[in-house]
């Protein structure tokens, strides 16, 4: 369907009386990688029909316009960014994940196709001999760099590792000419081919190697490897960069959320936003979602993070180690549900205190974005209602009673169920593959309007 004839369906859906409640969320069977949503894989991604569909929404209610900004506090892969511009608004965002901001960013921000042709076949004109050159070198024991790659041992094959590394010093010396923009989309497809290199287990967010045996015949070809993405990853770029407006404005900060409109770099500004869409983590990246143990060696290999940098996404991440606020025990009587939640979890086994620092984590970020969104402007929370020691943590609710405390007005909380997701949680006894730990059920989406 085209994207007029989807508009005009979608006007005459509003025109009858359709509501944002009569329409099926769950998207059962759609495509959640068109255009640059399917440059890069990310974990808990948001697929692209739930901010498509919201946007298309409020555009036609009048509620945001052509011009108008969008805030993702989560950016994760960037799936909002993406959809804001194929709708004419400019987008800010952020994450504290460093690869995060990358894919966000490679994925939104429109390249011309000449640019991005020249220096692909720059890249790739000799790629192949110099790779073999790379394994001649390997094999005699001559290959030499003047640094190495910061990857755990006995993840990666070799020599397939330092093939990797090649790509990667080729691509640092093409950005002096070709810059960075167009440096990182090349970069974007390297890190995704580095998860298929390694010897990471398919389908499995957490770090999982192969069983041995199966390392023993892991022998991928990177060269094919790499021209196939970066072909797959050139012909989506080339379709959304057609299609959308080069002067819109797309910002993604490399800043924590908590504090979005205080950080002294990459301030977010208060009063900027017209509409926020997000998805935030499920939990703390230790239990639910290692953003940064999915990210660590894509991102050392292709871009320019180093190990400790990388090492740090987990413990800043909501309710991680790294934050320094002290629990607000009255979030308990603010949330009602909340605190019917930890109540059933000081009756388990005291994992009370790891959900106290991601809710007051969260709540930081609802304080923050109230600050960053026009009054009156809706704020889109898409959320999962995970458990935790098998006792359900009612999101939803939790999402809903902070906000309001906050001041935001409650307007509709749409359920959907997640028919594709893998699920990364530890310890599960359920022996599900993919499940490996606490489950979670479904999502919901949840609409106030700022106060
Ligand atoms: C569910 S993912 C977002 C997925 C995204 N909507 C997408 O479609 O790819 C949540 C993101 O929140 C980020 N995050 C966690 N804590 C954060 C914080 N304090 N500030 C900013 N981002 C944070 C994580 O790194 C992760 O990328």
């Amino acid at each position: 369907m085209s994207e007029n004839t989807r508009q005009t369906t979608f006007s005459t859906f509003l025109d009858e009386g359709g509501s944002l409640e009569e329409i099926d969320w769950t998207f059962k069977g759609a495509d959640t990688s068109y255009l640059t949503h399917g440059l890069h894989n990310y974990p808990a991604r948001m697929i692209p029909q739930i901010p498509d569909t919201l946007l298309s929404y409020y555009k036609l209610c009048g509620v945001i316009e052509t011009g108008d900004t969008v805030y993702d506090p989560f950016s994760g892969s960037g799936t909002t960014a993406v959809e804001s511009r194929l709708h004419g608004l400019n987008a800010q965002a952020n994450d504290i994940n460093p690869l995060a901001c990358v894919l966000s960013e490679t994925k939104a921000c429109p390249i011309p196709r000449e640019t991005l042709r020249s220096l692909r076949d720059d890249l790739l004109s000799n790629l192949r001999a110099e790779l073999h050159t790379i394994r001649e070198q390997y094999q005699t024991g001559t290959l030499t760099f003047a640094d190495e790659p910061q990857v755990r041992d006995g993840w990666f094959p070799e020599p397939q590792l330092y093939e990797l590394w090649y790509i990667r010093r080729q691509l640092d010396q093409a950005e002096e000419s070709y810059g960075e923009d167009v440096t990182q989309f090349f970069r974007v497809a390297l890190s995704s081919i580095t998860r298929t290199v390694s010897y990471q287990r398919n389908g499995e967010y957490k770090r999982y190697r192969l069983p041995e045996e199966k390392r023993k015949t892991h022998d991928p070809d990177v060269f094919d490897l790499y021209r196939s993405k970066v072909a797959a990853n050139y012909k989506r770029m080339r379709t959304y960069s057609d299609r959308v407006d080069h002067s819109l404005d797309t910002t993604i900060h490399y800043a924590d959320s908590r504090t979005a409109t205080a950080n002294e770099e990459n301030t977010i500004e208060e009063n900027s936003a017209d509409i926020v869409i997000t998805s935030p983590p499920y939990g703390d990246h230790r239990t639910t979602v290692a953003y940064g143990q999915f990210s660590q060696d894509p991102a050392i290999i292709a871009g320019r993070y180093g190990y400790d940098e990388m090492k740090a996404v987990d413990k800043t991440g909501l309710g991680g180690p790294n934050s320094d606020l002290k629990p607000i025990e009255a979030l308990e009587e603010w949330s009602p549900s909340f605190g019917a939640t930890m109540d059933a979890l000081r009756e388990t086994d005291g994992r009370a205190d790891d959900a106290m620092d991601f809710v007051r984590d969260y709540y930081e970020v609802m304080n923050d974005v109230a600050k960053v969104l026009k009054s009156g402007q809706p704020s889109v929370w898409v959320v999962a209602n995970r458990t935790m020691s098998r006792v359900n943590i009612p999101t939803h609710l939790i999402t809903r009673e902070l906000c309001e405390h906050v001041g935001y007005e409650h307007e509709s909380t749409l359920p959907r169920e997640i028919p594709t997701k893998t699920l990364p949680w530890e310890n599960a006894p359920e022996n599900i593959e993919g499940v490996t730990g606490d489950a979670m059920a479904s999502e919901n989406i949840v609409i106030l309007t700022a106060p």
